[in-house]
């Protein structure tokens, strides 16, 4: 398990119980060794208020007690050490933010105060003490972190670093501090113990590294004592590389690892959308690296290895790399997690035996019919599960449909496979009414019955040419040359992709002045590139006034107005939820409740997260 910022710490950098239960879980379940996220080594090197810390012996105590849980449910305890550099906003740090030259951070922008000579030595001393502490408190193996736009990558790199001194000029240069550091913490851990060092082999940034320069940086560090190194990528200015979405490619780093592992005589770990065990293993079977890292992988599930180790692979949850959990650090300042709803809140979400197994009723085989089904069933109530159509998924069968989320399917094939292991009544083919609920004579009934897309109330709504997104991605073969989709959220997104990428000619119309604010920020911007690149024109700040048989009118805020002609008019302005038994079933006596959709149009996240919380409940 490579470095996760568990956003699990307290403000004055303790450990709670819960980031002890989060590591302990992990630990627990299989991975040979857990890289402990990242350790500021100063107190103006930490990245945000909820970042881990190891700049003082008062954090020892808490350090230990969590190395030697880790060690005890079987994995290595290791750490990783880190400072920020410029990638910190003045209000964490109170100070502007160091850096090796003038260049701020793309991201956070604002001043940053480039370092002297002075300041660099008592960075390296930082980076020294706080190898002593980690191996005080019981780690194994120390990872330096020099990847991601941290300031040891902003040093490495000539993205970042345009000093004109002997910390900077050209590889060597760029290269010094990071060697300066490693020698420093090498002595202080002595020539036996474990060092490892991460880096963003490739940038994708103008003068940023390459593979080929990270080899150069890496022979350099191998000879100041590095033993193994991390393999990732990105910077503050490419994140999509560092927590790569499901738009790009599984295991899109093992290459430039291969690569390294040709050219260095050390054991290579690669990291990066390895979410699959079959795939980790053909990496290791091919060669391309010696250890493989799996991040987000194990947020999703914390048992993959060793339900993988004993063949039981339909049990495994992937991560979708939806990056939900991103977003929630960003936007939220706690982790959550799409497929996994217990992460960090472990111990609150923990699945308890019933002490009176139930009849329960669940109407709807979406996600949140489908988990919660499988929760209560895990509980050892009985429980059948009714859906009207032939296949169960509900919208998420529609959403994992577009090319680049089809691996959202395999959550509802999780979810299947877990329904169908607890012994679920599944009836499909069932349109639930409360004459159906009557005669099953259920102890509790679960409404799960989703939403359907809104249509806006103007002329020509319910002309052929009007379409929502299920009608586009549910397998009919429409011949569409041009498009007009009204609604520029994530859903509408999703479909202007999907039909350019088929050739079609495509406009999206949105009222706001951006498309995809809701959107996870790494996601947004990678769908925006693919937008761009196929050509999908953007007018943003319109609004829909009319529909005609060939076309749509649309209005500027300006008050202007214009014609869009279209084959089809595809409406993704939102959803609406579907719930009439709810009230009647309350009318009835019986003890019900409703999840997901069908209370307020959202996400698969908050319908599977209340699934788990009805099913751990009832
Ligand atoms: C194109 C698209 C992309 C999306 N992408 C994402 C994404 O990336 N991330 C995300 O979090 N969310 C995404 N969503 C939204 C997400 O799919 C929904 O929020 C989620 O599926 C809601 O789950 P649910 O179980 O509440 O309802 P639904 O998924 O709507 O399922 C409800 C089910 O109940 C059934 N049903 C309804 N009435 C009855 C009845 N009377 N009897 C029996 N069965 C009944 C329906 O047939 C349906 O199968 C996307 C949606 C779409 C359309
Ligand atoms: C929530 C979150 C926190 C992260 N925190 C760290 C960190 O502290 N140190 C680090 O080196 N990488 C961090 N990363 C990057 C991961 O270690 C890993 O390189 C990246 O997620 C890609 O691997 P994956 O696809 O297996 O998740 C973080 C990633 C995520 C999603």
């Amino acid at each position: 398990m490579p470095g996760l910022a568990s956003f699990l710490i307290e403000n004055d950098g303790s450990y709670s119980e819960k980031t002890i239960e989060h590591y302990r879980l992990r630990a627990a379940g299989g991975p040979a060794m857990i890289i402990m996220e990242a350790h500021g080594v100063a107190p103006e090197g930490i990245g945000s208020n909820h970042q881990a810390r190891i700049y003082d012996d008062r954090f020892i105590k808490d350090l230990s007690k969590v190395a030697a849980v880790i060690k005890r449910e079987g994995s290595v305890p290791a750490i990783q050490i880190h400072h920020a550099g410029r990638q910190v906003p003045f209000r964490v740090i109170n100070r502007k933010p160091f850096a090796p030259s003038i260049l701020p951070c793309p991201a956070i922008k604002g001043d940053v105060d480039p370092l002297d000579i002075k300041g660099i030595k008592k960075i390296i001393k930082q980076f020294g003490d706080a190898a002593e502490r980690a191996v005080k408190a019981g780690f194994e193996l120390i990872e330096v972190h020099g990847a991601h736009g941290y300031l040891i990558n902003q040093f490495l790199s000539g993205f970042s670093n345009i000093r004109g001194d002997e910390y900077g000029r050209n590889t060597a240069g760029r290269t010094r501090f990071a060697r300066e550091i490693i020698g420093e913490v090498r002595n202080r851990i002595g020539p036996d113990f474990p060092l490892s060092f991460k880096i963003s082999a490739q940038e994708f940034v103008p003068n940023g590294l390459t593979t080929e320069e990270s080899i150069e940086i890496l022979k350099l560090l191998v000879k100041e004592g590095i033993d193994v190194v991390q393999v990732s990528a990105g910077n503050d200015a490419t994140p999509e590389w560092i927590c790569q979405p499901m738009f790009m490619k599984q295991a899109c780093l093992v290459d430039s690892a291969a690569k390294i592992k040709a050219a260095i005589d050390i054991p290579i770990m690669v990291v990066g959308r390895i979410n699959d065990p079959f795939i980790a293993d053909d990496i290791i079977n091919e060669g391309k690296a010696d250890l493989v890292c799996m991040g987000r992988g194990l947020l999703a599930d914390p048992e993959l290895p060793k339900k993988a180790q004993s063949g039981r692979f339909e049990d495994i949850r992937i991560c979708i790399a939806c990056n939900t959990c991103m977003q929630s650090i960003f936007r939220k300042g706690r982790i959550e997690c799409l497929v996994n709803p217990s992460l960090g809140r472990e111990k609150e979400m923990e699945i308890l035996p019933s002490d009176h197994p139930r009849k329960i009723m669940v109407i709807g085989g979406g996600p949140g019919g489908l988990n919660v089904a499988r929760v209560a069933a895990m509980r050892g109530h009985h429980v059948s599960l009714f859906e009207k159509h032939s296949t169960l998924g509900g919208q998420l069968l529609i959403a994992s449909v577009s090319s680049h989320k089809k691996e959202m399917q395999s959550l509802i094939n999780f979810l299947i496979s877990q329904i169908n292991k607890y012994n679920v009544d599944c009836h499909i083919n069932v349109n639930v009414t409360i004459e159906t609920i009557k005669d099953n004579n259920p102890d509790v009934v679960v409404i799960a019955t989703g939403s359907t897309p809104s249509i806006p109330e103007v002329t020509g709504a319910e002309m052929p040419i009007v379409c929502t997104a299920l009608e586009i991605f549910n397998g009919k073969k429409w011949d569409i040359k041009t498009a007009v989709i009204i609604g520029g959220g994530a859903t509408g997104c999703e479909v202007a992709l999907d039909l350019s990428e088929k050739g079609c000619n495509v406009t999206i119309v949105e009222q706001l002045s951006k498309v995809g604010i809701q959107m996870e920020a790494i996601t947004r911007k990678m769908i925006k590139k693919l937008l761009t690149k196929n050509n999908v024109r953007i007018l943003t700040e319109c609004r829909l006034s009319k529909i005609s048989e060939d076309g749509a009118f649309i209005e500027h805020k300006d008050g202007k107005e214009l014609f869009i002609k279209g084959d089809k008019i595809v409406i993704t302005v939102g959803n609406r939820p579907v719930n009439d038994l709810y009230d009647q079933v309350k009318k009835l006596g019986i003890e019900a409740y409703q999840i997901g959709d069908c209370v307020e149009a959202r996400s698969a996240k908050d319908a599977i997260y209340e699934g788990a919380m009805i099913g751990k409940s009832i």
